[in-house]
């Protein structure tokens, strides 16, 4: 399929809705975890142009692994616990930062990265990974955003 942009509303509610859209696109056409992982990385990219990185971290033994995304080159393994990404793994709950430097253990992977938003990848009652978003806009991401991701971050379960 190719890439039809699109523009998206202002408005949080209707951003989402058309969000989830687009996102159902890919994934109706496409099984492997790759693809959708990686087309997934693509939208976001596109539908948040304050982002400057957008991506996916894995659960892989007990460390995260780094997976599609898209941005600067970054760390590609977080320990449990550690970082924005470690600290929702280990607390099994989104995090929602506002500024990065007053996070205590953020991993930096962009010096221009102000605000980061972590949301994890559920199967039942296991987390398989983490979506992870940074913005070099202080206060990017904010709590409609940490809802609106946490639901659609639900078309990606592993199939
Ligand atoms: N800042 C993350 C590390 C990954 S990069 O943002 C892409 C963290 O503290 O876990």
């Amino acid at each position: 399929m190719s890439y039809i942009p699109v523009e998206y509303p202002k408005e949080k509610p209707e951003f989402y809705a058309m969000l989830r859209r687009q996102l159902a696109l890919y994934m109706g056409e496409e099984q492997n975890l790759t693809a959708r992982l990686a087309n997934t990385s693509a939208v976001l990219a596109q539908a948040f142009p304050d982002a400057n990185w957008t991506g996916f971290y894995l659960v892989d033994g007990d460390s995260l692994v780094v997976g599609p995304f898209q941005g600067k080159p970054a760390v590609s393994r977080i320990g449990f616990g550690k970082g924005v990404c470690g600290t929702a793994w280990a607390q099994r709950k989104s995090q929602v930062v506002e500024e990065v430097s007053c996070f205590a253990g953020h991993i930096a992977c962009d010096c221009d990265t102000h605000a980061e938003i972590v949301i994890p990848l559920w199967d039942g009652e296991n987390i398989w990974g983490v979506l992870d978003m940074d913005s070099v806009l202080p206060g990017y991401f904010t709590d409609q955003d940490r809802i609106g991701l946490e639901e659609a971050v639900k078309l990606l379960r592993p199939c």
